[in-house]
C-alpha cells in the first residue's frame, strides 16, 4: 500500500497497514472515542474488516498505515493515519487518523504521525492538497489540525448523522506550498 515511512523524532513511525493488524484495527474502531467520530459505523468482526482491506488494496486510491510509538523502549501499535480517495489527476487525497489506545493519547503521537504523513504526501506522493472532514464538535481533533497548519474551508451542515442526529462537519486543507513553508520554518528553528 505505500512506503514505510520513518519518523524524525525517532519515537513515531508508519508502516503500511497488513492483514495481521485485522484485530488491532477491530478494536480500535470500536473503541467508543473513536467511534464515536467516525462516519461509518465499526467492523463488526475481524472477517468484515479484511473485506474492506481487501477492497481497499484492490481500489488503490488509499493508502493506509500503522502507527509504531516507542516508549518505555519498547515500540507499540497505537492506531492509523492515511490517505483516502487518493486523485492523482487532481493531485488531492482526503487524510484520516485515529490514535485507538487512550493510553497513548495527548503526547504528540498524532502530530508527529501526521507530519510524516504529509512529508510524504506533499513530496513522493507529490499531492498538491490534503483536505479533510470532522464532526465539528471534535475538539481534540480540530486542535491537532490547526497544530498541523491545517485551514478552515468550511463547514457542511448537518451532513452527518451520529447516534441517528444530524451533525455539522467541518472541512479542512492544506496545501503543499502551505505545508513546505511551514517545514522550511521548522528547519530554521532547529539550525
Ligand atoms: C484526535 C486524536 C487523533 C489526537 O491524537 P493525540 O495523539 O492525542 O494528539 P497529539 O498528542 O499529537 O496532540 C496534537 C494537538 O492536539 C491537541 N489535543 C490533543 N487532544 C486534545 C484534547 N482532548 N483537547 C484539546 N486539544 C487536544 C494537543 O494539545 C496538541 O496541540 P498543542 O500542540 O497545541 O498542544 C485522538 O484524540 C484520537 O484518535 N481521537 C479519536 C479518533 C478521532 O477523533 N480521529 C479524528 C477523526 S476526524
Amino acid at each position: 500500500m505505500g512506503p514505510s515511512l520513518t519518523g524524525t523524532l525517532g519515537r513515531v513511525r508508519l508502516r503500511p497497514l497488513a492483514a495481521e493488524d485485522a484485530d488491532a484495527v477491530v478494536r480500535w474502531r470500536n473503541e467508543p472515542s473513536v467511534a464515536q467520530q467516525m462516519f461509518s459505523p465499526p467492523p463488526v468482526s475481524r472477517e468484515a474488516h479484511l473485506r474492506w482491506f481487501e477492497r481497499a488494496r484492490v481500489g488503490g486510491d488509499r493508502e493506509e498505515f500503522i502507527i509504531l510509538w516507542r516508549a518505555s523502549g519498547a515500540e507499540a501499535a497505537v492506531g492509523t493515519i492515511g490517505l483516502s480517495h487518493i486523485e492523482p489527476q487532481h493531485g488531492r487525497a482526503e487524510y484520516g487518523i485515529l490514535i485507538g489506545d487512550p493510553s497513548a493519547r495527548g503526547q504528540g503521537v498524532a502530530r508527529a504521525a501526521s507530519e510524516l504523513l504529509l512529508d510524504y504526501a506533499f513530496g513522493p506522493r507529490g499531492l498538491e492538497r490534503v483536505y479533510l472532514q470532522a464532526f465539528a464538535d471534535n475538539a481534540a481533533a480540530l486542535q491537532l489540525y490547526v497544530r498541523l497548519g491545517f485551514v478552515r474551508e468550511g463547514v457542511l451542515r448537518r451532513h452527518a448523522r451520529r447516534d441517528g442526529e444530524p451533525r455539522d462537519v467541518v472541512v479542512m486543507g492544506i496545501l503543499k506550498d502551505e505545508w513546505l513553508g511551514r517545514a522550511r520554518e521548522r528547519t530554521d528553528d532547529e539550525a
